[in-house]
């Protein structure tokens, strides 16, 4: 069993879910900016203008991740914060900002692991189609270029792109992220393939620089089970990995295109021209060096019934009684496990996932190194009267993960690092606020934004400690 020394414990978060200083310092108007004020389906009203004023307070969140006994800080940088029009001048007070970040990082002993495009366009590159628009793709090559050049010396970990496939998901098939096309088919398959490329490119543009670090891509776990008493089984579990994995973890790990997807796409009736034979090039230049795994739940399912697509997603939490699932006509559909508890956001809470994963991947693409990501637990939460939570659920549920991916390690899975979905209650997409996830309360009430570590905190601090200790006894 391989336990690293090196072994990463910490806590993620992205720009827009935590920075706040929406239009400060010369950042330029980002795509959620843009929804969350003017949009009618931001049904829960809240925007991240403010958020947990990161910009301004990112010392305090810093030191109280230092003092959780965590090595590394993942984190993601605002696009339109660099390169306010998504293409051309750089801004200079938005590289001064992420050098702040850094440098305290590595002061208190935080590596900084740090993704490009966390779901945030800027508002410019959504106007041109975002990442269905294949031109954007070198938009994005040159902003990671100057992320490269500013930062690469004191970063060495890198992600291109977090959850390609759920971003796009969202975006064009449920229609709850902007530009919100709703079963748009064509266009999140397009979308996930351009951002497969524009990985692709962006690991090869950071080897071209010489850098000494690591560059990964970060996906949503998907594994997909299928239910016993479904008829087409080994179909139904082909068909739903080409619909959620293949195509992000084909390419960044085998340097290829899945080889059914073509078949695949005239199955669902989507046309495929958004392919380009001379990709093929640069898939098989731009292999990531790790995976990153953000580890929520699987897919479960069974055959398709009957009637048309439809897609179920709950973005009103406990006012909704929505199970999150789809139906995919002719193709399969989401299989309801009674014995599986959910989150009241209708997402199943299955922990066992994680080892199921990791053993998935390890037995089709090898010993990639693996950081989970993210991993976490989204709840109503009521603190006592000193702001304290109690988060005992949480603390059961997290357990439950970890505990599973220490087998998975123990079965010669080769994870280097865990981190916390999220250290401190951020802005959650479309569900706002009243989601949280934080091992550490914020209190959004307060104006000074008072921070309070929960339970959980405590409980992830002992976790660490005892991962160290382990190593120190053997
Ligand atoms: C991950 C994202 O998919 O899940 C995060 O990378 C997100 O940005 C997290 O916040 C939890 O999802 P949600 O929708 O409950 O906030």
């Amino acid at each position: 069993m391989s336990y690293p020394k090196d072994f990463l414990w910490g806590g993620a978060t992205a720009a827009y879910q935590c920075e706040g200083a929406w239009n400060e310092d010369g950042k330029g108007l980002g795509e959620w900016d843009v929804f969350c004020h003017e949009s009618p389906l931001n049904i829960n009203h809240v925007t991240g203008d403010v958020s947990c004023d990161f910009y301004h307070k990112y010392k305090e969140y810093i030191d109280l991740m230092a003092a959780e006994k965590c090595n590394t800080y993942r984190f993601s940088i605002s696009w339109a914060r660099i390169i306010p029009n998504g293409v051309g001048e750089v801004n200079q007070k938005g590289i001064d900002f992420y050098n702040r970040v850094i440098d305290y990082c590595l002061e208190k002993g935080l590596e900084p692991n740090v993704t490009l495009f966390h779901y945030d366009l800027p508002q410019k590159i959504a106007l041109k189609d975002g990442f269905a628009n294949r031109e954007n793709i070198d938009a994005f090559v040159e902003y990671a270029k100057v992320c490269f050049k500013a930062f690469g010396d004191r970063v060495k970990l890198w992600v291109t792109i977090n959850e390609p496939k759920y971003y796009a998901y969202c975006s064009n098939v449920v229609g709850n992220y902007p530009p919100n096309h709703k079963q748009d088919f064509e266009r999140y398959f397009n979308v996930v393939y351009n951002e497969a490329l524009a990985t692709a490119r962006v690991v090869k543009a950071y080897r071209d620089m010489k850098l000494d670090g690591k560059i990964g891509v970060v996906h949503d776990n998907s594994n997909v089970d299928v239910a016993p008493y479904a008829k087409e089984r080994e179909l139904i579990k082909l068909r739903g990995d080409m619909f959620y994995n293949s195509l992000t973890l084909d390419t960044a790990l085998k340097g290829m295109i899945p080889s059914s997807l073509i078949l695949f796409l005239r199955e669902m009736g989507v046309d495929s021209s958004f392919m380009k034979f001379e990709d093929a090039i640069d898939f098989a230049n731009g292999k990531v060096d790790f995976l990153g795994l953000n580890v929520y739940n699987r897919f479960y399912l069974t055959d398709f019934s009957e009637g048309e697509t439809e897609i179920y997603h709950n973005n009103l939490g406990a006012k909704s009684k929505m199970k999150e699932g789809i139906k995919l006509k002719n193709m399969f559909e989401s299989a309801n496990d009674p014995t599986t508890k959910r989150n009241l956001w209708g997402r199943e809470i299955y922990p066992k996932c994680m080892y199921d994963t990791l053993k998935e991947i390890k037995e089709n693409y090898g010993d990639i190194p693996i950081y989970i990501t993210e991993n976490g637990h989204g709840q109503y939460e009521t603190p006592d009267e000193n702001g304290y939570v109690d988060d005992q659920d949480r603390i059961d549920m997290m357990n439950g993960y970890i505990e599973y991916m220490y087998k998975a390690m123990e079965e010669g899975c080769n994870v280097k690092g865990y981190y916390a979905w999220s250290p401190m209650d951020l802005y959650s997409w479309v569900n706002g606020y009243e989601k949280r996830y934080g091992l550490i309360r914020v209190d959004f009430d307060d104006p000074n934004l008072k921070l309070i570590p929960k339970k959980s905190y405590y409980w992830f601090k002992d976790v660490i400690e005892n991962y160290q200790n382990n190593l120190a006894d053997k």
